[in-house]
């Protein structure tokens, strides 16, 4: 891996091998773009990958030369208000209200490592050799500004990490109105943008575009980063497939407004931008100040979809999420939320934990409603201190009791938020996150609270301090369940308002590290009424989270495909849950509901005491099944092999580092009448180990399965034969492989 920064070419060269990334510093001083993609040799230069021509009507910067014009140059870092005509990456306005500048290089600086960004989720290294950074710094002496462009690459990761910081430096002040994160230049539009888009209950779903003249993009403007989108995009070739292909990806580490952007133009170059949402984003800087923009991440893969998500899987699982449960197998637990919603009391939560611990489960969580007068869910958000009604022995001691009898305890909270029905708010109505002169909206009858002052973030952390202090809390559930609307911050002055979403985002990751940093022994699971802020910049604070309500297994395997596009399996949330399920009203075998939450982290969501003998004597084996293959299924390689979005199969298998071991779920929806023969094509197995899948007690080489595959004929047409037990909907089936 190396940093190159060639003097006569005045060009920087980032590269591993596997990948390069170029740079130039044009010939007026600004950062042009070069390539991103598969590695290349170096040479001499790289600036016949700059294209330049003469077009009509083009503003050009020198009276010499008619070719060069911003309007068509690819660029690094562009500007708003400049001869680039194209979405720019950033808009800096001076006191006089003027828009123009213009950011030259000044100088740079290469070393090993990567750079923290203080209060800020960011990728990270172990040990210097991991990575190494450039930081180049471009400056504007006449308005006074400077910004700090600073890229990681590392070593063994076909990836990028990026981001910017706005430095004022002169007397007068400057106003950012835009600061995105990454901007990059693409010489063609031959691509398919990939998004995950969706809604409450159908998170992350794949969906597809072919790019063309003009602006695609995704967004969210809901203050998280929401069902709606996931603040992620992949451009891949018309003919890239799950396992081959060029596929560029980028994924933004912040949790609150974002826009992921690409722009083609009339010559068919493509831009794409991935920042926070310009939109209500005003920063005022004074000399000395700075803003700094969240991180961005660019892989690159050649080996289709699923190397890319391989990549991000690696990253993400190894060096994104933090923390003593990173790389712990994660506990097999019961949540109550959907076997008694908020009506329970001491002696059910009791008896749910007695079940619990004779199933094997290892973990018992209680949800919503054991605080302040909760009984339904219009009250007490705010009031951290037990409801004594519903548990006489408060938080302390039923977490005390629920650990005597062998089992973990873990909580829910909902921290961000406030019920107008509540202590806190009769105490403090100035503390929500709206002008409370106004007349403001109510989601699940509640209001944000403004985490963008420190007060109450300092509030909010002293009561759920105390909690975990006194009490046996081994986990937390963190839920946030309704959007940002007309936010405002009462008692700050008009110039920061521009400010207030993204310090309240600051505010909650403050609050998210202070906790974690404070409790490190406890493991946080995130939750945003399900999906609503599944995003890596909420994987730094918790390695897991809840991916969606929607628990039905049929609906699951869309939603944990698409998850996984981007996110390892170490940090879905996945539930067992009761039937007919409690979403969609669809009744799935037992045996299918576990086989989709194996690949996940693991758990029940379901009355224990309602369950018949049968059912208990299947979950024990269960549970015993995933404590054996955990550590497997969570750590091990993901492949995706055939989608739920384009058929009635969907399959997907983890193998482990040492290809010795894998694990196969097949999932198939409805029930095909005599058909043809179906086979899976394996993934990620050594082509000389002989293989036996167990179920089948039949081996073959790596190779036979992977390129001949597994025969999963399973749709007889009668009732007798070798399949004959496995007819019917919302079949599937997990086999273990193993070499011999
Ligand atoms: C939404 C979450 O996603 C559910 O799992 C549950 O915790 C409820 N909130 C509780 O209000």
């Amino acid at each position: 891996m190396a940093i190159i920064y060639n003097e006569n070419s005045r060009e920087f060269h980032l590269h591993n091998g596997k990948i390069s990334y170029l740079i130039q510093i044009m010939r007026n001083g600004q950062l042009g773009h070069l390539y991103f993609g598969k590695g290349l040799k170096e040479r001499d230069s790289f600036g016949h990958f700059q294209q330049y021509a003469y077009r009509d009507m083009a503003p050009c910067a020198f009276a010499d030369d008619y070719t060069f014009s911003l309007e068509h140059l690819m660029q690094e870092y562009p500007a708003y208000a400049s001869a680039d005509s194209r979405y720019a990456a950033y808009d800096l306005e001076e006191e006089n209200g003027c828009h123009v500048n213009k950011f030259v290089y000044k100088n740079h600086k290469i070393y090993g490592g990567k750079p923290e960004l203080s209060g800020l989720p960011h990728t990270y290294i172990e040990k210097e050799e991991e990575a190494e950074t450039l930081e180049i710094l471009l400056e504007d002496e006449m308005v006074g500004a400077q910004i700090i462009l600073t890229y990681t690459i590392y070593a063994d990761l076909p990836v990028i990490a990026r981001n910017a910081r706005f430095i004022c430096t002169g007397e007068q002040p400057v106003t950012l109105h835009q600061a995105m994160s990454l901007s990059l230049d693409l010489p063609d539009k031959d691509y398919v943008m990939l998004d995950l888009a969706g809604s409450w209950g159908r998170e992350r779903h794949i969906h597809e575009r072919p790019l063309d003249v003009g602006v695609q993009s995704i967004h969210s403007m809901r203050g998280h980063s929401s069902h709606q989108f996931n603040p992620f995009v992949a451009l891949r070739r018309p003919h890239t497939t799950e396992h081959c292909g060029e596929v560029i990806g980028a994924s933004f580490i912040y949790s609150g407004d974002f826009l992921a952007q690409v722009e083609v133009d009339n010559f068919d170059v493509t831009r794409l931008t991935m920042g926070i949402h310009p939109s209500g984003f005003d920063w005022k800087l004074k000399k000395g100040e700075a803003f700094q923009t969240p991180e961005a991440v660019l892989v690159y893969s050649e080996e289709g979809l699923n190397g890319m998500s391989q990549t991000f899987h690696t990253l993400f699982r190894t060096r994104l999420a933090r923390g003593v449960w990173r790389d712990k197998e994660r506990p097999i637990l019961i949540n109550n939320w959907e076997a008694t919603y908020l009506d329970f009391n001491e002696e059910k939560i009791l008896n749910l934990a007695k079940d619990a611990k004779e199933l094997g489960i290892e973990l018992l969580v209680l949800d919503d409603g054991w605080f302040g007068v909760r009984n339904d869910v219009k009250s007490s958000l705010g009031d951290w201190y037990p409801n004594l009604e519903k548990l006489p022995s408060g938080i302390k001691g039923l977490s005390e009791k629920v650990t005597d009898m062998g089992l973990k305890f873990g909580l829910w909270i909902e921290p961000e938020m406030v019920s107008p029905n509540s202590d806190l708010y009769r105490a403090h109505p100035d503390w929500i996150l709206a002008n409370v002169k106004k007349e403001n909206s109510l989601g699940r009858f509640q209001y944000v609270l403004d985490l963008s002052k420190k007060e109450v973030v300092d509030y909010v952390y002293g009561l759920l301090e105390k909690i975990l202090k006194e009490s046996k809390i081994s986990y937390i559930k963190w839920d946030m369940n309704r959007s940002l609307s007309e936010s405002y911050s009462n008692g700050k002055p008009a110039e920061e308002q521009g400010k207030v979403r993204h310090q309240h985002v600051l505010g909650i990751y403050d609050l998210y590290e202070r906790l974690t940093s404070n409790f490190p022994e406890i493991l946080f699971e995130s939750c945003a009424s399900g999906g609503g802020r599944f995003d890596p910049g909420m994987l730094y604070y918790s390695p897991q989270g809840w991916i969606s309500d929607d628990t039905d297994a049929v609906e699951r395997l869309k939603i944990q495909y698409g998850t996984s596009m981007v996110y390892p399996i170490s940090s879905m949330g996945s539930h067992v849950s009761a039937v007919p399920n409690h979403q969609v009203f669809r009744k799935t075998s037992l045996e299918t509901r576990g086989n989709v939450a194996y690949f996940g982290t693991f758990g029940y969501e379901l009355d224990l005491n309602a369950l018949s003998e049968e059912e208990k004597s299947e979950i024990k084996e269960q549970i015993k099944f995933m404590k054996e293959y955990r550590s497997l299924i969570q750590k091990g390689t993901f492949y995706r092999l055939a989608s739920p979005f384009e058929g009635n199969i969907t399959a997907w298998m983890v193998v482990n580092e040492a290809k010795t071991e894998a694990i196969l779920g097949y999932y198939r929806v409805l029930q095909p009448v005599n058909t043809g023969f179906v086979s899976i094509k394996l993934q990620g197995l050594d082509e000389e180990k002989l293989y036996r899948i167990e179920e089948e007690n039949f081996a073959g080489y790596g190779d036979e399965w992977m390129q001949r595959g597994f025969s999963v004929s399973d749709q007889a047409s009668g009732v007798m034969g070798r399949y004959a037990k496995t007819q019917g909907d919302y079949f599937s089936k997990v086999y273990h492989i193993v070499a011999e």
